[in-house]
């Protein structure tokens, strides 16, 4: 056998060396590695629900697992599925769309990788708001697109002003991306917010609204306001995304646009790449889908949320605000570095893992320098616990 010559850099596409590591992974396999040694790591940084998915979606999974026959579907899904998101359109919504207009993924992120894939050409901006999930910019990167971002700050619980979007908008703007119940900061537009920014897209007729709605469900007050109810003169150029990951840890993204000519570019694309969801997928997808809402799981985040706050707004340094949903924290952590004279996010979120057996996310990783995500995906107990090492960490 002959052995390549090639040094890895040689190996290695320009492309893929042009990706920086997702810092969530990052910190996570540093935390199970010091678990396997181990430690006893509460682990603040995954942003996965804790709550398993209901037993009728496990259900339809073993039952299709048992008697399902068939291996392939059509590249968006079986006619069920689509039909499972064409009611949960209607019902969540309140929009119509055929199945030509519908496509199911294997989860949230590759409907937004394949969507950004087919509408976006290299040279297209398209913006974003900081701080931003950690995937939206190297899937822009990837499909040859211009990042053109928004800084927002904490005094506007980090959302668009209708004046920096008009600022930014220029000839070559695509689309911009919006993820209204945000990851990582977990405030929400509000409908006169959302109204507003509708406004400036109004007069910018060729720009496309992506709306990453994954975690909708997870609403605290259960009224989350969308794009599509509140600004309904902009159907025809908005694509929505959402899916069950978040609502029912059944890890399954769909999309949904009036264009059918992005959905069968997209199917085309997908056909080579990866195809459709596996039907196990589909089958718990479909489950979930017509289950609705689990009023529950947003509950019982909201409990955690309200019992954490005061507590991490005692924490020396640290400047928290509260959330409208989801299951996170995005915290500056700013003066805290100068007590503990720490140079920067990352090295902080290093330290409080390192010395305290705390994982959290550095907001670097997220273009936003100078704060921690924590997530509270864990129980009480072990959140309080948490709450406990971070005040020792801030007080040494
Ligand atoms: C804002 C946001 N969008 C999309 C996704 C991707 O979801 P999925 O796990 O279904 O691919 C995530 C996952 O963390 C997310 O936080």
């Amino acid at each position: 056998m002959s052995t390549s010559r090639q040094t890895a850099h040689q190996i290695i596409s320009d492309r893929a060396k042009s990706i920086t590591p997702s810092y969530t992974v990052k910190i996570s396999t540093i935390a199970r590695a010091l678990q396997r040694e181990g430690n006893d790591v509460i682990d603040l940084g995954i942003g996965e629900p804790d709550i398993p998915a209901p037993d009728a979606i496990k259900q339809a999974v073993a039952n299709y697992a048992t008697a399902g026959h068939k291996i392939y579907s059509d590249i968006c899904g079986t006619p069920e599925l689509l039909q499972a998101v064409i009611a949960t359109m209607a019902r969540d919504y309140d929009a119509d769309y055929t199945i030509s207009q519908v496509m199911g993924f294997d989860g949230g992120k590759v409907a937004l990788d394949r969507v950004i894939e087919t509408i976006i050409n290299p040279g297209d901006e398209v913006i974003l708001s900081l701080p931003a999930w950690v995937s939206y910019e190297p899937q822009i990167a990837m499909a040859g697109g211009i990042v053109k971002t928004i800084k927002t700050t904490i005094e506007n619980r980090f959302k668009i002003q209708p004046q920096q979007l008009q600022n930014i908008i220029s000839d070559r703007t695509k689309a911009i991306i919006l993820c209204p119940l945000n990851n990582p900061t977990s405030t929400a537009y509000t409908a006169d917010e959302l109204a507003a920014l509708g406004e400036v897209l109004k007069k910018h007729p060729d720009i496309w609204i992506i709306s990453d709605d994954l975690y909708q469900h997870l609403h605290f007050k259960n009224n989350f306001p969308n794009i599509l109810t509140v600004c309904p003169y902009l159907k025809s150029r908005t694509i929505i995304i959402n899916g069950t990951t978040k609502s029912h840890s059944w890890r399954f993204g769909f999309l949904a646009t009036e264009c059918e000519e992005i959905i069968s570019s997209m199917a085309k694309i997908q056909s080579h790449r990866s195809g459709h969801p596996n039907l196990e997928t589909q089958a718990g997808a479909i489950q979930a889908l017509k289950m609705g809402p689990v009023l529950a799981s947003a509950e019982s985040f909201r409990v955690r949320h309200d019992m954490l706050l005061p507590l991490l707004q005692k924490v020396m340094g640290w400047k928290v605000i509260p959330g409208d949903g989801a299951f996170y924290f995005f915290v500056n952590v700013e003066e805290s570095m100068q007590q503990l004279k720490i140079d920067n996010d990352i090295e902080y979120a290093m330290q409080l893992l390192q010395k305290a057996n705390v994982a959290t996310v550095p907001g670097s990783a997220f273009g936003y320098a100078g704060y921690l995500r924590l997530s509270f995906c864990q129980s009480r107990d072990r959140l309080m616990e948490a709450v406990e090492r971070i005040h020792v960490f801030n007080n040494e």
